[in-house]
């Protein structure tokens, strides 16, 4: 079994705000499904989100009523690309049960407390694919808090079974500075010890690549092999659910795994 997390700059247009990339998303759910593997299916926030949350001022928790509307349009808006990415996962023909984190997790100073990761494993024995997504969530401190898809991805890996935990994004995978600057290298594999330049430009509420590579190497402290590969080139998220190897970048514990 596998996690996937359909990072927002794959599926939506970053730049701007509510633009979905139809055609990326379809031809992913696609590659899922012609895979034959059994996901749990996480995707990210994009420009669904991520402009209003920092317009907001979401990520930093309450600090007055007027954040209320922005709290509300950022829900709304997430979940109506939750509904674009059912209505590829049904038009691939897999059977995707959508489950919001406001529901099912609650956080404390921007950490996740309580999450009920039996729900997964209920519907994925039932023979569904579990679907959710970045969302704004309750904090018992702050109010309220962003709940990212990584972190989705990390508090789900420790779930019977998972195998591959994959970050489908718009680049190849992690680089040792912003992929866009001169004679950035890829990096093929991450481990605490890399030495990793992260002075990327961070403009995400949630922390672009830092929490991605954070988040990624709480995974494999769980012994599950993380991968970060492009989604927008055809094909490679399908070889990867097959164990075939892609370019990209794997975050292993340690380099002996
Ligand atoms: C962010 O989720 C959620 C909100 C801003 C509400 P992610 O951090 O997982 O989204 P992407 O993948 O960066 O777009």
């Amino acid at each position: 079994m596998h996690l996937i997390k359909l990072g927002g700059s794959v599926i939506t247009d970053k730049s701007s705000e509510k633009t979905l990339r139809k055609g990326a998303l379809y031809r992913l759910t696609k590659e899922i499904a012609a895979s034959g593997e059994k996901v749990i299916l996480i995707h990210g926030a994009g420009s669904f989100g991520h402009i209003l949350a920092k317009e907001g001022k979401l990520n930093g928790g309450f600090q007055g009523e007027w954040q209320f509307e922005y709290f509300s349009k950022v829900q709304k808006d997430v979940r109506e690309l939750n509904l674009y990415v059912l209505s590829a996962l049904l038009d691939a023909g897999l059977r995707p049960v959508s489950l919001p984190p406001s529901m099912i997790t609650i956080y404390k100073n921007g950490v996740m407390e309580h999450f009920v990761p039996d729900i997964f494993e209920l519907y994925l024995e039932l023979g569904m694919t579990p679907v959710s997504f970045g969302d704004v969530v309750l904090d018992k401190e702050k109010g309220f808090a962003i709940c990212s898809g990584d972190h989705l991805m990390s508090a789900l890996s420790s779930l019977k079974g998972i195998e591959t935990a994959i970050f489908v994004t718009d680049v190849d995978g992690i680089y040792d500075r912003p992929p866009d600057e001169k004679g950035a290298k890829l990096m093929k594999e991450i481990t605490p010890n890399s030495e990793i330049a992260t002075k990327m430009l961070n403009e995400d509420v949630t922390g672009g690549m830092k929490e991605k590579i954070r988040h990624g190497l709480l995974i494999a402290e769980n012994r599950v092999r993380v991968r970060v590969i492009n989604g927008l080139v055809e094909g490679r998220l399908e070889k990867a659910l097959k164990g075939e190897p892609v370019a990209g970048t794997e975050i292993r514990w340690s380099s002996h795994d």
